[in-house]
């Protein structure tokens, strides 16, 4: 499959991000931890979220969608204690299935998620959390064996406020009667929907800034829960409009976006921001210094998109990424692009340049993918982005939604198909 873009099309009008992929996956889990209803909305339809729905059939769960992004998950009969090797290799963050499993059935079997192209992405936070609440957990063949007579409320302390590990032992902690602290947690907007859920199901979540303070339950029901608005898809659409300088409206929830806003408006770029949405005039704009951080620091999965902003600033720019140690697969792809741009270390120089070229570029992860067709749009020529496959695995249509602002892109499929 490729991705075809003529660049230098001016974009206009509203674009919409749809659910939050990053909430979607750890919510779809939490639904282990009943065995009634719980009705989940605004489930964006990517790829990941197909997996994960995947795994939770094979895991003992019948679904039933109610509608295009509404999904009402129940248990039929018991669980499975056992996670499908293929799905966990397909979509790492289905690792979060460990905890709830092990809650409910005082076992579970995973396989440990591989790493992937933006770093090794070990799992080690997570395992160490669940060893404190009181499990046993050992890796044998590749797949992580946990069991646990009783598990009890306790102190936990992150190294490091990872997403998945907080979300993990949120979920686990819920079925724990009693207070257990999560101490150095991640304040993701996504981490907050799940402590959301589990409030809605019966558990207790005081969220402080330095600890959550989960009060378990014996038994947690079923509910109805919208998630939140993708944060990420949003400001991959403020990206394609500030790159090609047009005038768009972005339907979202600002407040999420908030340090990509204060970041893009360093840079020159004018916004106005309401309850839903943000409206982005599309000026020439300048460079900067930016450092991905744990949120409310500037996140990482916007930083292969901003990376490909910065090529065409006025300016040099330093991006600095500190989450992962390997994500800066995009940056030879720019380059091929004429951007010049150079990695030293975790840290990108970027010398802007007045203008990139289209040519063949290949997409090696979700964000690197969208960074590619975000530098089409503004590149003169054709841009083709070969295995754009992973682009799909985050977001729902980019391509037809960046036509819909008036993008020439166009998707051939492997037999010469073309959308
Ligand atoms: C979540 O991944 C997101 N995925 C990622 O989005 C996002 O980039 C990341 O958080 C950081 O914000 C989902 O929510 C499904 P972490 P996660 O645990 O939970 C290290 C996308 O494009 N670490 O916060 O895996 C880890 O290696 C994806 O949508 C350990 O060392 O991220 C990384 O360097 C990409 N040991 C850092 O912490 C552990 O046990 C942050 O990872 C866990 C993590």
């Amino acid at each position: 499959m490729k991705i075809f873009i003529e660049g230098g099309r001016r974009l206009k009008g509203e674009a919409q991000a749809g659910g939050a992929k990053n909430s979607a996956l750890p919510l779809l889990a939490a639904t282990l931890l009943t065995d009634d209803e719980v009705i989940l909305r605004q489930i964006p339809n990517v790829e990941d979220v197909r997996t994960m729905l995947k795994m939770l059939e094979r895991l003992g769960k019948s679904i039933v969608a109610l509608d295009h992004t509404t999904y009402s998950i129940r248990s039929h009969g018991k669980l499975c204690s056992t996670a499908p090797f293929e799905l966990v290799k397909k979509m790492r963050a289905s690792f979060v299935v460990l905890g709830p499993l092990l809650v409910r059935l005082g076992q579970a079997e995973v396989p440990l998620p591989g790493g992937c192209v933006i770093g090794q992405r070990p799992v080690d936070f997570h395992l160490k959390g669940l060893q404190a609440l009181g499990a046993r957990a050992e890796l044998i063949n590749g797949v992580v064996h946990a069991q646990a007579e009783k598990l009890s409320p306790t102190e936990i302390y992150l190294d490091f406020p990872s997403v998945g590990a907080t979300e993990q032992l949120m979920m686990t902690a819920a079925l724990i009667p009693g207070l257990t602290t999560i101490h150095n947690p991640a304040h993701e907007p996504e981490v907050y929907d799940l402590a959301n859920l589990l409030m809605k199901m019966g558990a207790g979540v005081t969220i402080e800034p330095t600890k959550f303070i989960m009060e378990g339950v014996d038994k947690l029901k079923g509910t109805d829960h919208e998630i939140i608005p993708d944060r990420m898809t949003a400001g991959t659409y403020l990206v394609a409009g500030a790159i090609t300088h047009s005038e768009i409206f972005v339907r979202c929830h600002p407040a999420h976006l908030e340090p990509v806003l204060s970041k893009m408006r360093e840079m020159g770029l004018e916004f106005q921001a309401n309850s839903e949405g943000v409206q982005l005039w599309g000026q020439p704009y300048r460079s900067v210094e930016l450092e991905t951080r744990p949120y409310p620091g500037f996140p990482t999965d916007l930083q292969p998109q901003m990376t490909a902003l910065l090529a065409l600033a006025s300016g040099e720019s330093l991006v600095k990424e500190t989450l992962f140690e390997n994500r800066f697969s995009h940056v030879p792809e720019l380059v091929r692009m004429s951007a010049n741009i150079r990695v030293v270390g975790n840290t990108a120089l970027v010398k802007g340049v007045d203008h990139l070229e289209g040519t063949a570029v290949q997409a090696t992860d979700i964000r690197a993918g969208a960074a590619l067709v975000l530098a089409g749009l503004a590149a003169r020529g054709t841009t083709t982005v070969v295995d754009p496959g992973y682009i799909a695995r985050g977001y729902e249509n980019l391509p037809s939604e960046l036509r819909k602002l008036g993008a020439a892109i166009m998707i051939e499929d492997d037999k010469g198909g073309e959308t």
